[in-house]
């Protein structure tokens, strides 16, 4: 009787102790997993002005297609638009074109080098409908309820909090106002490392959190990026 007691306890503690190893080793492989993920969405780092020539490249309309965006967008004269995180201001002075003397184009960048460099671009030019926006990580200083539409090119990857960031956007938007984000795909040649871009999908989820819907997901239009485009949610 007590050597059946002492055998059961053995087994007892045994499958304790595999019980134990078990629920730890899943535990440590749920934080490592989810520690590259964090590594691969965010990596607190800014695309830097000394590579402006990337951005400034003259065949980077080929596989850009910037006019083919506009054109998926709608961008037409008299419209309101914000180019968030503009850079060199590349898609800036097409947007400018586009939505002519009586709209406007918000170019916001959290870098004053950025917003420089656009300035430099501009001088001796008859613009008069682009304002410059010197914004920070949280804030994308955009007047509220004013925008038609509101670009992210190759930006997103770069905020730091996002979900917090859109919802800001999203105050800045018109009741049926538009927001596009413009990402590097995982396949493409040519881009930031692959462990800072991001998944469609974790995309779209942040932004339904930030208060967006789904209206158009073009993966193929561009060679190298997927480009979604949001409505705010009612
Ligand atoms: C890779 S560059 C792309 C520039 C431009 N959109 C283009 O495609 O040519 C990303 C830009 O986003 C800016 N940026 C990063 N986080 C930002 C934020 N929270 N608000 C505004 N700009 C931001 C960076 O300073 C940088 O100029």
């Amino acid at each position: 009787m007590t050597l059946r007691i002492q055998i059961m306890n053995q087994s007892l503690k045994r499958n304790l102790k595999m019980f134990l190893i078990l629920a730890v080793s899943f535990y440590l492989c749920i934080n490592v997993y989810a520690g590259e993920e964090i590594k691969r969405e965010r990596p607190g780092k800014l695309f830097s002005p000394s590579k402006i020539p990337l951005l400034e490249d003259p065949a980077r309309d080929k596989w850009q297609k910037p006019e083919e965006i506009l054109n998926v967008l709608d961008i037409k004269k008299g419209q309101f638009v914000a180019d968030i995180g503009a850079g060199s201001g590349y898609l800036t002075v097409k947007l400018s074109e586009r939505v002519g003397a009586a709209g406007r184009v918000y170019a916001t960048d959290i870098q004053q080098e950025m917003l420089d460099y656009i300035n430099k671009r501009l001088n001796n030019k008859e613009v008069n409908n682009i304002t410059l926006v010197l914004s920070n990580m949280d804030d994308p200083k955009l007047p509220a309820g004013s925008l038609d539409t509101a670009i992210l090119l190759s930006t997103y990857h770069e905020i730091a909090r996002p979900v917090d960031f859109i919802k800001k956007v999203k105050l800045a938007l018109k009741p049926q106002g538009k927001l596009a984000v413009l990402e590097f795909s995982d396949d493409s040649p040519i881009g930031p490392p692959l462990q800072v871009r991001l998944p469609e999908d974790l995309v779209i989820n942040e932004l339904k959190q930030a208060g967006f819907s789904l209206l158009q997901r073009h993966t193929f239009l561009l060679p190298y990026q997927y480009f979604l485009i949001f409505a705010p949610s009612r």
